[in-house]
C-alpha cells in the first residue's frame, strides 16, 4: 500500500479563515465584580433604551431573556438564536481581519468578544467588549429581516476583494449596524449597537445634536465613516425590509463592475 494511502483525509473546517480566531468562553472564570460591572452598565442604559430603542431590538431583547444582572452565555443566547433566525452568537478572541469576519457574518455567526471593560471606563472602550457586542448587537439578530439583511451583507464583502470597494460597502454596516435609526410612530428610534450601548452616542442623536435624513442607498455609500467624532449625520430607514432590499441592489450593481460611490 503506498504512503499517500495512509494518510487522513483533510477535513476543510466550516470557517476556514476564521476558526483561528474561536474560542470558548470560560463563563466559570467571570468574577462577581464582573457580574456587577455588567449589571451596572444595563442598569446605566435601560431608561434611554426602553423610551429610544426600536421595537425590534426591544422585542429581540426580551425573546433572548438578556440578563440584567448577570453576564451572557454566548452558547445559551445561540441556542435560543438558532430557534428563530439561525444565527450564533461566537466566542472569538478579539479584533478580526475583514476575510474572516466576513466569512462568519455569511455563515450566520456573530463573531463576539468575551472580555469587559472595568468600571474605571464604563462609558467607553476603544475596542468592542461582550457588553457592546451582545447588548448593543445580538438581540436585533433575533429578527428575521434584520438577520437576513447581516447574513447578506457578510456574503457580499466576504467575494469582494477591491479594498476600496469594501471601504464604500463598510458605510452600510456603519450606517445601519452600528449606527442604525428607525422612524416608528412618528419618533426616529435606535437600533445600531453604538447608539444601544453608549449614553453619549444616543443622547447626542435624541437630543437633535445629529441631523437625520432618510436612508438613501446613494447617499449612504458617499458619506465616508468618521470614527473620531459625535455623529452630525445619521440614517433613518422606514422599515428593516428597505436594507435587506439595499444589500439586493448593491449585489446587482457589485456584479455588473459598477463603479460605487467614492
Ligand atoms: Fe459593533
Amino acid at each position: 500500500m503506498r504512503t499517500a494511502e495512509l494518510e487522513m483525509p483533510k477535513v476543510t473546517p466550516l470557517l476556514p479563515k476564521a476558526s483561528p480566531f474561536l474560542i470558548e468562553q470560560d463563563y466559570a472564570a467571570y468574577t462577581a465584580e464582573q457580574h456587577a460591572v455588567w449589571a451596572e452598565l444595563v442598569r446605566r442604559r435601560m431608561p434611554q433604551i426602553d423610551q429610544h430603542a426600536a421595537d425590534e431590538y426591544l422585542d429581540g431583547f426580551a425573546y433572548l431573556h438578556l440578563s440584567r444582572d448577570q453576564l451572557p452565555n454566548l452558547r445559551a443566547l445561540s441556542a435560543k438564536l438558532e430557534c428563530r433566525t439561525g444565527w450564533h452568537t461566537t466566542a472569538v478572541s478579539g479584533f478580526m481581519p475583514g476575510p474572516a469576519f466576513f466569512e462568519m457574518l455569511a455563515a450566520r455567526r456573530f463573531p463576539t468578544t468575551t472580555w469587559l471593560r472595568s468600571r474605571d471606563s464604563l462609558e467607553y472602550t476603544p475596542e468592542p467588549d461582550i457588553f457592546h457586542d451582545v447588548f448593543g448587537h445580538v438581540p436585533m439578530h433575533a429578527h428575521p429581516v434584520f438577520a437576513d439583511f447581516l447574513q447578506r451583507y457578510g456574503r457580499l464583502c466576504a467575494r469582494v476583494e477591491d479594498a476600496s470597494i469594501l471601504e464604500v460597502i463598510g458605510r452600510i454596516f456603519w450606517y445601519t449596524v452600528e449606527f442604525g435609526l428607525v422612524w416608528q410612530r412618528g419618533k426616529v428610534r435606535v437600533y445600531g449597537s453604538g447608539l444601544i450601548s453608549s449614553n453619549g452616542e444616543c443622547t447626542n442623536v435624541i437630543s437633535g445634536g445629529c441631523a437625520v435624513k432618510p436612508f438613501v442607498l446613494e447617499e449612504v455609500l458617499r458619506t465616508p465613516v468618521k470614527v473620531d467624532q459625535m455623529h452630525k449625520l445619521l440614517f433613518a430607514i422606514e422599515g428593516f425590509e428597505q436594507i435587506y432590499d439595499a444589500m439586493h441592489e448593491l449585489e446587482t450593481r457589485v456584479d455588473r463592475g459598477e463603479r460605487l460611490a467614492a
